[in-house]
């Protein structure tokens, strides 16, 4: 009898662990977990709510590809097993498409885009037709005629898809093997041939993407304010980041306000940019060619303003944010109108700005202004003037720049926040004489490969970091107009002008480090070491993201900023992180920045040798003015804020018909409960069950 038991208890934990086994492969056949999810996101302005999400537990659907627009109707309509999880090639991710799937949304699970490996032919943005179309200076008031990009429509191509709601998630999936596997999966369960009707199991996804925030701005900041007292959960965050700026005479940046015998001009590129996707803002032509092109001027500049100091300082400024209705230039304009900043407006002499410059058709230059404050006789002999050290400036170059017709307002631009404030004189400069030459602006096709940043085969990480491309020696071009036209706008002597000329090998590596990726050997040695892990092996992403830190981008463009304008100064490594020159220096920190930076690594692989840059290199807060002012609904300033999320995440798996599925369930729950029951009797039973003691060692499982 005590044998006989304990032959069941043994027999029944095997049967048990059998159980338990084949029950975790099975899970591990039906379940694929995508490796790769870049989603589209919740985000909000003071009056709407854009982008995408799935319920909380997740959507899920039935896989279907779609072949053709005329196939839609199988998702939207005739299709016997909704709702339908839609697999889009990329020429189908068109407006006409996606709005009707909004629109049967009821029978449309969610969304995954196939991203292709090159770019498409035709041009694709789904950013507006016209960017920023409300915050920057054409209002009605200041010009009806020029509001609402009535003169000029700048992103033509723009289907405004970023724009939209969707009640379903939308996911992007690189064209790999991950997707063969999706493919496959649909051609082996999903597909109905000849229409007959389709067996089960079919293939089935599921996407994750639940957005914590709705409605708007106003409604989740006031969410947030709630939970802020019950229980700290916050629901969204506003978006934002830091500008970097620095200047070529140090400023003292602990006194904010005017200065006194400053005059500044200001030298701006954005740095930002968005595609459809949260995870994907190449930006190559929208953001990177501006202000690499900036940060070579800079560099270009470096001797020859500490040489020959001109009278007035020249501030480079890199805005985050603009994308989302100019967050950093508005903040800047704002803190010099409020004392926040260095400097004032008062201060400000002009303005040169370098917007999009990679593609450039006949190597010519656009030089943009805004027609409304040159009516005024003084900032128009400003501009003109501005315009005449341009051309000289580009004179012995194979570039030409040439002024679009005077009637066409400014594209859209950083600029425009400064004249919103007051008619500063200032140009902004463009491949494109009005509609964007950029085909594919605000998209994730805006990459690398569109600004034909591209190596010979066979060339190693290293090697390609050090490769001239073609794109980069006429970038070179162009950071030596500006350098030029800088350094003579700034009050700089003309005969010093042939001897400032931009480094077509810095402009090659910081294409390299922004397009293609960051993490290489240069920027290593740019960096402080706690930094390190912000370098990839992607190209950076430059959207902007929530304003609790700075970006990689950011920390990328501040350090770089340093290195081409600052100077190594020989100081200790502590003296450095307490920003000083030695021990009884109190006074540097407000002029001077220092930064401990990694240096080379040694071939030997011994330790790397730090070193203190001493710079004027500066971040300031990229956050829109409505969120310190509390103006969730501000039409002067951007309320854009990101909903936070819990995971994004997908899988595929196979589903049975509904019946069979509520019989595994009641199988399952069957086997459930007779498990609990027997655990129950086996352990209250247990010492008449196990009361000889233990097994020998040798027992048989
Ligand atoms: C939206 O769907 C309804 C039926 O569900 C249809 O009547 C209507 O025409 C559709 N609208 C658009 C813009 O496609
Ligand atoms: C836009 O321009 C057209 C002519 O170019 C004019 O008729 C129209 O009134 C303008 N619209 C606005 C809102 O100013
Ligand atoms: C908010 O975004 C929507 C969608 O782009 C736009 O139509 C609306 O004008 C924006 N609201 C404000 C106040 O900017
Ligand atoms: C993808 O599949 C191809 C051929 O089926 C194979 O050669 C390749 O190694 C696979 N790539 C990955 C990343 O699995
Ligand atoms: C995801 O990665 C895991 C491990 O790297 C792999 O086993 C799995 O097949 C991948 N999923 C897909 C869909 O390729
Ligand atoms: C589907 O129809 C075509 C011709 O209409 C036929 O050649 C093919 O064998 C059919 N396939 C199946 C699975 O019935
Ligand atoms: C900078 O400004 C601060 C605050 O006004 C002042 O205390 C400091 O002495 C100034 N430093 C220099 C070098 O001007
Ligand atoms: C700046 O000056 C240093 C030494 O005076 C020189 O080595 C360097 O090449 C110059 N840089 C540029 C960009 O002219
Ligand atoms: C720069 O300032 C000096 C002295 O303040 C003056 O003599 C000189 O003319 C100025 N140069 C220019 C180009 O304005
Ligand atoms: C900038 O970085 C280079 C390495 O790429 C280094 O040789 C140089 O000394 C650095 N300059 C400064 C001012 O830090
Ligand atoms: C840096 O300073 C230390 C101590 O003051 C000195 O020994 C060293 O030679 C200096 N290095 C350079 C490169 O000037
Ligand atoms: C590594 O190289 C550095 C400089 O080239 C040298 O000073 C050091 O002695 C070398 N270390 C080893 C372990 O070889």
């Amino acid at each position: 009898m005590d044998l006989l038991s304990k032959g069941w208890a043994v027999s029944l934990l095997l049967c048990w662990f059998f159980v338990v086994v084949s029950c975790n492969s099975v899970e591990k056949k039906i379940y694929v977990n995508l490796n790769y999810t870049v989603s589209c996101v919740r985000l909000l302005n003071a009056t709407h709510q854009i982008g995408c999400q799935s319920s909380l537990s997740g959507n899920v659907g039935v896989l279907h590809v779609l072949e053709s627009e005329e196939n839609l109707d199988w998702v939207l309509h005739s299709g016997p097993n909704p709702p339908y999880m839609v697999i889009l090639e990329s020429p189908l991710f068109t407006r006409s498409i996606m709005m009707k799937l909004k629109n049967g949304s009821s029978r449309v699970a969610g969304v995954a885009v196939v991203a292709p490996n090159t770019n498409p032919a035709a041009g694709f943005s789904p950013h507006t037709k016209c960017p920023n179309e409300n915050t920057g200076v054409y209002s009605v008031k200041y010009d009806p005629a020029m509001a609402h990009c009535n003169k000029t429509l700048w992103n033509p191509l723009g289907n405004g898809l970023s724009y939209e709601e969707f009640d379903f998630p939308i996911f992007s999936l690189k064209d790999d093997n991950e997707t063969q596997v999706i493919r496959q999966c649909y051609l082996d369960h999903n597909r109905a041939m000849n229409g007959s009707s389709l067996q089960y199991p079919l293939c089935a996804m599921q996407l994750y993407s639940h957005m914590s925030a709705v409605t708007d701005t106003a409604t989740c900041m006031r969410r947030n304010d709630i939970n802020f007292s019950i229980n700290p959960e916050i629901v969204c965050d506003a978006l934002g980041d830091y500008n970097v700026w620095a200047s070529t005479r140090p400023l003292n940046n602990t006194a904010k306000g005017h200065k006194m015998w400053e005059s500044v001009v200001i030298a701006a590129a954005r740095l930002d940019s968005r595609s459809f996707f949260f995870d994907i803002a190449p930006g190559a032509e929208s953001g990177v060619s501006g202000f690499v092109t900036l940060l070579a001027a800079a560099h270009a500049l470096r001797n020859a303003t500490q040489e020959a100091q001109p009278n007035r300082t020249i501030l480079y400024t890199f805005f985050q944010g603009e994308t989302f209705d100019y967050i950093g230039s508005s903040r800047m304009v704002y803190d010099m109108e409020n004392k926040q900043f260095a400097l004032d407006l008062d201060n400000v002499h002009s303005v040169l700005e370098i917007g999009q410059v990679g593609l450039r058709a006949d190597s010519r230059l656009w030089l943009h202004s805004d027609p409304v404050s040159r009516r005024n006789n003084s900032v128009n002999e400003e501009v003109k003037g501005l315009i005449a050290k341009l051309h000289s400036a580009a004179t012995g170059l194979s570039v030409s720049v040439q002024e679009p017709s005077f009637s066409q307002p400014l594209p859209p631009s950083s600029f425009q926040r400064f004249l919103r404030a007051r008619p500063i004189p200032g140009i902004v400069i463009e491949d494109h004489q009005s509609a964007f030459t950029n085909r594919f602006y605000e998209s994730m096709y805006d990459n690398a490969e569109y600004l034909n940043v591209s190596y010979p085969p066979n060339l190693s990480p290293e090697e390609q970091l050090e490769f001239v491309t073609d794109t980069a020696k006429a970038l070179t071009e162009v950071a030596t107009v500006v350098a030029r036209a800088l350094y003579t706008q700034a009050g700089g002597e003309e005969p010093q002008l042939s001897s400032i000329k931009a480094d077509p090998q810095i402009v090659t590596q910081m294409l390299y480090s922004f397009l293609v990726q960051s993490n290489n050997s240069w920027f290593q040695q740019l960096i402080p070491s706690d930094l390190k892990s912000h370098l990839t092996n992607r190209p950076p992403n430059y959207y902007v993201g929530v304003a609790q830190q700075s970006s990689e981008p950011t920390l990328l463009v501040q350090h770089l900023l340093a290195n081409l304008t600052g100077r190594t100064v020989n100081i200790t490594q502590e003296n450095c992180q307490n920003q000083r020159e030695d021990e009884n220096d109190k006074e540097s920190k407000h002029m001077y920045s220092y930064m401990w930076v990694q240096g080379v690594a040694p071939p030997n692989g011994t330790e790397r040798e730090g070193y203190c840059i001493r710079s004027t290199v500066r971040l300031s807060k990229a956050l829109s003015p409505a969120f310190d002012l509390r103006q969730y609904t501000s039409d002067d300033y951007s309320t854009w804020t990101e909903s936070r999320w819990k995971s994004i995440k997908g899988r595929i798996f196979l589903v049975a018909s509904h019946e069979l599925e509520m019989l595994t369930l009641g199988v399952g729950v069957g086997v459930l409960l007779t498990s609990l029951l027997l655990t129950y009797i086996i352990s209250s039973k247990a010492d008449i069950l196990f009361s000889s003691g233990r097994e020998p060692t040798n027992a048989t499982y």
